[in-house]
């Protein structure tokens, strides 16, 4: 049987709430449609960010139902994860490039038609890559993290994943933004359109911005999310600790820095070649 998506939303609440014998059925229904993209955990509406919470209900159901299992795909390998959460199956006519090597998607991860998977990546449940993006090798697409179009993750870098608490906000990634090497990305951080991060950035929750340009800091805002500005060009810097014993030994913090907002030099540098695509 298959649930209406009008009435998903209160099944899986009520399922997440008080489980009943409906519940593998509920689940079954509500994957497929995360898996099409047709529900997201989190939209953008008029501009802001909002998590549906109860989207996160419905994948946290699935590790509740899930039980152990020796999940046989019909290729050389074998793994053991829940049931509940097998990998995401592709056909040509997806349209989506998944460069042999290591790559895992989950089912439940919408992944675009044109999006380039570079080996190994792994993307988690409940995550939403947009067209025309690159996911490089070594690549963390963490559980309901939102990535935009014509984004470059590139590689080694990390979106991390939120799945509790329930309310809280994931990484959001918005169109056109370029991640360099290694850059962790993680606690409900938005990081808005043509934004780009230079290699080794790393932002949390606790992170403060320096905006170089603006003469601001930026903290995390009522919501919990550091929110990095369109168009601005973020790369990892230090600055020096005020304490008598830091002075003393000369330490300094790691700390994310705004030092410009993109011009043509950026244009450049972060141009996406369009004959690989
Ligand atoms: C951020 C980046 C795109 C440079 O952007 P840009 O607009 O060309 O920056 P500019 O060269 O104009 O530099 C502006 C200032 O920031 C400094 N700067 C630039 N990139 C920096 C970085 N990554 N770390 C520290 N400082 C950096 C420059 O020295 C310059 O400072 P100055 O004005 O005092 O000389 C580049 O540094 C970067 O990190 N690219 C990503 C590379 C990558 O990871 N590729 C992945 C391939 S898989």
């Amino acid at each position: 049987m298959i649930i209406e998506t009008e009435t998903l939303q209160q099944s899986v609440e009520s399922e997440h709430e008080h489980q009943t014998k409906d519940a593998d059925m509920v689940f079954s229904s509500f994957l497929s449609l995360l898996d099409s993209g047709e529900i997201r955990t989190v939209e953008n509406i008029d501009g802001e960010w909002i998590v549906n919470a109860w989207v996160k209900k419905g994948i946290l159901l699935g590790f509740r139902l899930g039980i152990l299992n020796q999940i046989q795909d019909g290729s050389p390998f074998s793994y053991f994860d829940k049931h509940t959460f097998p990998l995401k199956t592709f056909s040509v006519k997806d349209n989506v490039r998944i460069v042999p090597g290591g790559t895992s998607v989950r089912k439940g991860a919408y992944i675009a038609p044109t999006v380039i998977i570079m080996p190994p990546a792994f993307i988690n449940v409940g995550a939403y890559v947009s067209k025309n993006t690159l996911i490089d090798s070594n690549a963390l697409v963490g559980s309901c993290a939102y990535v935009g179009e014509r984004v470059h993750l590139s590689a080694a870098s990390q979106l991390g994943g939120v799945l509790e608490p329930i309310g809280a906000l994931p990484v959001v990634i918005e169109d056109d933004v370029m991640v360099g090497g290694n850059c962790g990305i993680f606690e409900g951080t938005i990081v808005r359109r043509r934004a780009v991060l230079g290699s080794g950035v790393i932002l949390n929750a606790s992170t403060p911005v320096y905006d170089l340009v603006n003469k601001t800091i930026i903290r995390k805002n009522r919501k919990g999310s550091i929110v990095i500005p369109e168009n601005a060009v973020v790369v990892a810097g230090s600055r020096k600790v005020e304490s008598s014993f830091a002075q003393e030994h000369g330490l300094s913090v790691y700390t994310p820095m705004i030092v410009k907002y993109r011009d043509e030099r950026t244009d450049a540098k972060t141009a996406l070649e369009e004959s690989l695509r």
